[in-house]
């Protein structure tokens, strides 16, 4: 009877330390990481793109944009400030929209197609939250 206690506990020892090391690896991983790697924000960013194209609300404002330039831009800017490899080597967030006078629902429009994408990639709540959260605070 003894054996099969100690069997027991360790069985539920070994299950309580898998799932807390796992948790400890999600929150040590990188937002970058969590989000799959350039390739999977490469992929987002030219979906939210095209969805910006398509977007009446606001893709007049895009309509002399270089726009392999904004994709490179985007993806290099969402990597570093996910955590990633990557160095953002465009435009400060201040000059690039200078005199753009840019108001709240134009901002608004924006990450409304940035999710769509993020939701069509199947991006999770907590990567999702923690990616808009990174962008909001370049808002101003
Ligand atoms: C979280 C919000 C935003 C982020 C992170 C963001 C990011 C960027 C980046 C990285 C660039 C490229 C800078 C460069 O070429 O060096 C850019 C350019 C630009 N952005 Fe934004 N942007 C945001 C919001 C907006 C909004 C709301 C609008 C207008 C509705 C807008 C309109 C533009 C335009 C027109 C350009 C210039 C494109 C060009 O001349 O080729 N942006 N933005």
């Amino acid at each position: 009877m003894k054996w099969r206690t100690t069997v027991w506990t360790l069985m539920i020892v070994a299950v309580l330390a898998a799932g807390c090391s796992d948790k400890m690896m999600m929150e040590k991983k990188s937002l970058y990481d969590r989000l799959g790697g350039k390739p999977a924000i490469t992929a987002v960013v030219d979906d939210f793109v095209g969805n910006v194209a398509g977007d009446a609300r606001i893709n007049q404002r895009f309509a002399n944009a270089n726009i392999p330039r904004l994709k490179t831009m985007l993806v290099e800017q969402i990597c570093q400030a996910s955590g990633g490899p990557c160095t953002y080597t465009g435009a400060s967030m201040k000059a690039a929209h200078a005199g753009m006078k840019i108001t709240d629902v134009e901002f608004n429009a924006l990450v409304e197609d940035l999710i769509k994408s993020l939701d069509k990639f199947k991006v999770g709540a907590q990567e999702k939250n923690d990616l808009l959260g990174a962008l909001g605070g370049m808002k101003g």
